[in-house]
């Protein structure tokens, strides 16, 4: 049989001039120039610039009825393009190539939105995904996650890590999310919960002697959308055996190092730094702290307690309350009234109550000096302690918080990367770094104990004993790479001890029973010779989006979902027929009847 093509559009240069050539593609563009038309024909590989002479006859009537998107085979010569029409922009810009032959492989209907533009709005994009995807970046942005799946490959190949596959239908595997939960039509009543990650069989790897393990494995949690989060995601998923944490840290720096040297030939720094939980939540409110914004926050909660100013006062005086000082240096005359009337707005965002500023005219002067609403407030030593504290100079704005650590720490960790962002303060592209020294519990809405990470993270070696006694103060073996305040990945070494592992759950509220119920297959396989063993996960699609210098992880997802966790091209989730109900022995309640008759087609 005939192949469809002798060369693709991108290969075409001036080496092949003269030579007859059969290539394949889709009409980008078609313009009709007084009687000659050009057709701009794309594949996979690029674009190639076809000419159709009206004396061709037979190809002239064909391109005549040519549209955009119709997919077209054109035998042609290369020849060189005129003086002053070759297109330095586009690698087969110094060619063209003379059509003799043009069959129309497929008709296209007029398209729904113009792919060359960017207003088109997300819902018709995801609607008419495949068209969205025959976009150049969309390309780009897939062929670099191709590479960067095949860049992981092939270091840990290296480095001797092995491939396994592990079950998506499984029990539930505890990652802070909520299940997505499949029926079993055998077993009448019982449920499959997708992996929210390989967590439990990524260890009983380890048990089973592996050693050096990875997976590249789409994880799926119900939780609440945000621009970082999709309910199905991918890990590149890494566990080993007999290696620290330190070992494990430096191999997955320098993968990563190696990874943005090799795609996008950028030199992270040599070493990430690293920094505890509690410097982080101290200095920058938050666990992932995007440190290209050279500003920090500084604690002024003891020096507020004596005030007469309530707003400050009170939290100083409440055992989770937090006043902190974020020093904008030279933000007295950067930032106008309404700014920080705007600023005051966005921290509310956060649960902020308000958002107290000192302007710094003039130091020498005293309180003269500090221009503000509150200065009136704070009487005696207390604003040149502060001042001194957080190393006031002339010319900064000094924003307050006081309330409870949560809201104080979330409202002013966003306005820090707000105001950095918004006065140009970013001066590095890529600041990676490590958080360590977890502590493994925290109090939940209801006061109860959850893990930080999750309920298999060992603690500190010289802790063990404190987890029985005062969980609170245990801290964990986990650490977070972080780049630019987006958590890339997350992991630990493990609990591989069955006592430690069912003290861990005692602490966490789980008692033996539902500790055998649902772990009970972890606690046996730590029986039976289980190595020390650890490791890490990476979200693949927030690493990607990074790279790709896109906002959103949904556009490096093939087919993502919507905020609402649908698919606006297959319209999935859907409504399935009575009889596959049956058979899986459900049967709707009256209000999810109700939802399914009136459900709108979900516009974004
Ligand atoms: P963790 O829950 O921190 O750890 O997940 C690891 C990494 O996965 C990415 N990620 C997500 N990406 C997109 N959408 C989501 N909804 C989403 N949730 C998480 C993040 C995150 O850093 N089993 C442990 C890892 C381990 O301990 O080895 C785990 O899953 O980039
Ligand atoms: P008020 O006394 O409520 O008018 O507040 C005086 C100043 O303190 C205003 O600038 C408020 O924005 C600010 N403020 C009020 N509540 C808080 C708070 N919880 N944290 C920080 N600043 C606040």
């Amino acid at each position: 049989m005939k192949s469809m093509r002798s060369h693709v559009c991108g290969d075409i240069n001036e080496s092949q001039i003269d030579q007859i050539i059969t290539v394949s593609g889709w009409a980008q563009r078609r313009r009709d120039h007084g009687g000659v038309i050009f057709i701009d024909l794309r594949d996979a590989s690029g674009l190639l610039q076809v000419v159709v002479d009206p004396d061709v006859t037979d190809a002239f009537a064909v391109a005549d009825t040519v549209r955009n998107e119709h997919v077209l085979q054109v035998t042609a010569k290369v020849r060189a393009r005129p003086d002053g029409t070759t297109n330095p922009d586009l690698p087969t810009g110094m060619v063209e190539v003379y059509a003799t032959e043009i069959n129309v492989l497929n008709r296209a209907d007029p398209i729904p939105f113009q792919l060359d533009d960017d207003d088109t709005s997300e819902a018709v994009r995801l609607k008419y995904r495949y068209l969205d995807l025959r976009r150049e970046p969309m390309q780009k942005i897939f062929r670099l996650r191709s590479a960067v799946t095949k860049y992981f490959r092939d270091f840990l190949e290296a480095e001797n890590f092995c491939d396994i596959e592990t079950p998506v239908l499984t029990k539930s595997t505890p990652e802070g999310a909520r299940d997505y939960l499949v029926p079993s039509r055998v077993h009448a009543g019982d449920f499959f919960a997708l992996p929210q990650s390989p967590q439990l069989f990524k260890q009983l790897l380890m048990v089973a002697g592996f050693e050096r393990y990875y997976q590249i494995a789409r994880c799926f949690r119900d939780e609440d959308l945000r621009a970082d989060r999709q309910p199905e995601f991918t890990q590149l998923d890494v566990e080993t055996s007999f290696m620290n944490e330190e070992e494990i840290m430096n191999m997955m720096e320098s993968m990563i190092r190696g990874l943005f040297k090799a795609k996008l030939d950028v030199d992270l720094p040599d070493e990430f730094p690293r920094m505890t939980y509690a410097e982080a939540i101290e200095e920058y409110g938050i666990d992932r702290p995007d440190l290209r914004i050279p500003l920090k926050l500084v604690s002024v909660t003891d020096l507020m307690k004596d005030v007469d100013f309530k707003v400050f006062s009170s939290p100083a005086n409440s055992d989770d309350g937090r006043v902190a000082a974020l020093r904008i240096p030279g933000g007295a005359s950067k930032l106008s009234r309404k700014q920080i009337d705007i600023y005051t707005e966005f921290v509310g965002n956060y649960g902020a109550r308000g958002l107290a500023y000192i302007k710094v005219n003039d130091l020498s002067a005293g309180l003269d000096g500090l221009q503000s609403p509150i200065v009136k407030n704070l009487s005696g030593d207390v604003l040149p302690n502060v001042m001194k504290r957080i190393g006031a100079e002339d010319g900064d704005l000094i924003f307050f918080g006081a309330d409870s650590a949560k809201v104080v720490n979330d409202s002013l960790a966003a306005l820090r990367v707000k105001v950095g962002t918004d006065l140009d303060m970013i001066d590095t592209k890529w600041s990676p770094m490590w958080v360590v020294d977890f502590p493994m519990f925290e109090k939940d809405s209801d006061n109860n104990w959850t893990s930080l990470h999750h309920p298999f993270t060992a603690p500190k070696l010289d802790q063990i004993e404190e987890l029985a006694t005062n969980p609170g103060n245990v801290l964990s073996r986990a650490y977070d790479m972080v780049l630019n305040g987006t958590e890339l990945g997350g992991g630990s070494i493990r609990i591989h001890q069955t006592d430690v592992q069912r003290q861990a759950f005692t602490a966490l509220g789980i008692g033996d029973e539902e500790a055998e119920e649902k772990f009970g297959f972890l606690l046996d396989a730590l029986r039976y010779g289980a190595p020390p063993h650890g490791g890490i996960a990476f979200g693949i699609d927030r690493i990607v989006a990074m790279m790709s210098e896109v906002e959103s992880i949904r556009d490096v997802i093939a087919f993502p979902k919507t905020q609402k966790a649908s698919c606006l091209l297959t319209a999935a989730p859907s409504a399935v027929d009575k009889t596959q109900l049956r058979d899986l022995h459900i049967r709707l309640s009256p209000a999810a009847q109700a939802a399914q008759q009136s459900s709108p087609d979900e516009a974004q």
